[in-house]
Parts: C-alpha cells; sequence; structure tokens
C-alpha cells in the first residue's frame, strides 16, 4: 500500500434509532442516545474485534456486513482497500426494533468514506444505506440525528431534519426476545383500506408539524396508527395494552419501536409519573410472560461523530471509546 490513508485509523459513534414513531411506516424516525463504535483501519489481513454483548454469532469474515459495505464505498470511490482491521463495540441490543442492523450500516459507510478522505457527500451515504436498508427511516435518523422524516421513490430519498423538542425524552421497555425485521414484515397485509391510509396520512403529517412546532400536547392524537401497529400486535402480547393505556400513566404517545418488539412512550422531561408509566411497562409485559429491560433515552442531536488517529497509537479501542460506554 502507497496511500495517504494506509496509516490512518478511523473511529466512528453512531446513534441508534426508533422508526416510524407510530403512524410513519416507513417514513419517520428519531435517533436515540445509545450507540454503536466502529473502528476501521487498513491491515496486511483482515480481522475482527467484537466487544460488549450484542454481536454473537456475527461473521469475523469477509461475509461481514461492515466489511462488505466498506468495500461498497471503496468501489464507489474507485479505490482498493482489501484488507480492513475492524473493531465494534455496541449498547444497541439485535433485532429490538432500536435500529441496530442501520447504526452497522452508517458505521460502516461513515468509517470507510472518512478512512479514504471523505470522497462521497453525506447525501450518496444515505442513498446507499436507503438502498440496502430498504426504507430511509432507521437510517435516515443514524446518520443525520434529531427526528428525519424521510421519502424514497425506491430510486432517491429525500429528507428534512428536524430538531427534537428539547423537553423530549423517551422510555423503552426492550424485550428479552428477539423479533427479526422480516418476520415483522410478513405480519402485514398486501393492501390497506383507504379509509386506513386515510387515517395515517393524517396522523403522520400531525405528528410532524406537532414535533415542528413544539406541540408536545398533541402527540397523543398523532402517534395513533392503523396500518402496521395492529397487524403486529399479536407478536408482541402485551403490546395493544401499552398503547392504549401508556398516556393513562403520563406518557405523551407511544408506539412500537420499528418492527419491535421494544415499546417506545415519549415523555416530557420532568414528568412526576416516570416510575408510574415504567412500572406499568413493565407490569404489562410481566403479566404476559415477557421479561423486558427499560432504558430512558433522549433523543440524539447528532448523527456519526468521527475521529480519525493515526495507527501506532499505544491505546487500545476500549481505551479509546472508554468514558463513553
Ligand atoms: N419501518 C421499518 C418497519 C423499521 O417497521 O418494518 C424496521 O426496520
Amino acid at each position: 500500500m502507497n496511500c495517504e490513508w494506509k496509516d490512518r485509523r478511523v473511529t466512528v459513534k453512531v446513534p441508534a434509532s426508533t422508526a416510524n414513531l407510530g403512524p410513519g411506516f416507513d417514513t419517520l424516525g428519531m435517533a436515540l442516545s445509545l450507540y454503536s463504535w466502529i473502528e476501521m483501519s487498513a491491515a496486511e489481513q483482515t480481522s475482527f474485534r467484537f466487544y460488549g454483548g450484542h454481536m454473537e454469532g456475527l461473521p469475523q469474515d469477509k461475509t461481514n456486513l461492515i466489511y462488505q459495505i466498506a468495500q461498497i464505498v471503496f468501489e464507489e470511490a474507485g479505490v482498493s482497500v482489501p484488507e480492513l482491521d475492524i473493531a465494534m463495540y455496541s449498547d444497541i441490543p439485535l433485532a429490538r426494533g432500536l435500529g441496530s442492523s442501520a447504526t452497522a450500516i452508517i458505521g460502516a459507510l461513515a468509517a470507510a468514506n472518512a478512512l479514504i478522505g471523505s470522497p462521497l457527500t453525506e447525501d450518496r451515504l444515505f442513498q446507499i444505506a436507503t438502498k440496502l436498508e430498504g426504507h430511509p427511516d432507521n437510517v435516515g435518523a443514524s446518520l443525520f440525528g434529531g427526528i428525519v422524516v424521510s421519502a424514497w421513490d425506491g430510486e432517491r430519498a429525500e429528507y428534512v431534519r428536524l430538531v427534537p423538542p428539547p423537553k423530549l425524552e423517551t422510555l423503552v421497555a426492550i424485550p428479552s426476545f428477539q423479533l427479526s425485521t422480516s418476520k415483522a414484515r410478513h405480519a402485514l397485509p398486501a393492501q390497506l383500506a383507504l379509509a386506513d391510509a386515510v387515517f395515517n396520512v393524517g396522523s403522520s403529517s400531525l405528528l410532524v408539524a406537532a414535533f415542528a412546532t413544539g406541540r408536545l400536547d398533541l402527540i397523543r392524537h398523532a402517534m395513533r396508527d392503523r396500518i402496521h401497529q395492529p397487524y403486529r400486535a399479536p407478536l408482541i402480547p402485551g403490546m395493544s395494552a401499552i398503547l392504549e393505556e401508556a398516556a393513562e400513566y403520563g406518557a405523551l404517545g407511544a408506539a412500537l419501536s420499528g418492527a419491535g418488539p421494544t415499546l417506545i412512550a415519549f415523555v416530557e422531561q420532568g414528568s412526576p409519573d416516570s416510575q408510574r408509566l415504567e412500572r406499568f411497562l413493565l407490569e404489562t409485559l410481566g403479566k404476559e410472560g415477557i421479561q423486558a429491560e427499560t432504558l430512558w433515552l433522549k433523543p440524539a442531536e447528532e448523527g456519526p461523530v468521527i475521529q480519525i488517529e493515526q495507527v501506532g497509537q499505544p491505546s487500545t479501542f476500549m481505551d479509546r471509546i472508554k468514558g463513553e460506554v
């Protein structure tokens, strides 16, 4: 290798995300303050180091998603970097509806692009990520941070990023079981009644307007959905009761997070009901025999945070991200 990037090491921190926000199926996303870190450098031989408990069973050869996505960037930029050293640590549980695959896609794109001097624009990364994921909601949120409203026609995705209302926070209840996105998508009907489509256009539009103007009082009304959550409810026992009753326990609104099984409640910061709401979520799932972990998360304002160093510093990957984990 004889390139300026051969001694470069890139570390990228990427936020998780919640998609749909109720009615905005495949359209709305919000970045959350839960993160993955990916580190990448050119190497003599490809190797992988995975840290933390959420990555068991991921391939450690060139079939690995991060490796393959990096190669897409290099190919598009006309650069050859066949061998990579890749390290990853994640606090985002897999297959729970918190966008773990989207963070891996965005982390890999951002790291590979930064490694070779950022020849691809952010828009180009968004287009590639949307095509890879099949919808723009999670990848848009992880790439741009904040609340992302996007529309994809199968060719191009357009988006507008909104700054989340400052007093907004979220409570997620993460069931201990995994639910694959493909299984949760197979539960959906091929066709919808016009009245249900109209209901969702209204709700989703109102929700975007409520976020844009800080009308937290409208969220409860605007988060209702008739096109995906009712069909997915049998896969997540307890979900219907949580969506119907969360507002009585102090939530501004509640939704299935992405394709589930995580449930997300939006809450106004400083709410006196926060412990009552947390108990309600855990007890409702518990009654169905579902163990769950709760986390309070803020909307994440930023997309990937990129750090570039020279290879050969004495610190380890975990040292470099320590303090944040
Ligand atoms: N919008 C997607 C869905 C998010 O609900 O299936 C999950 O990737």
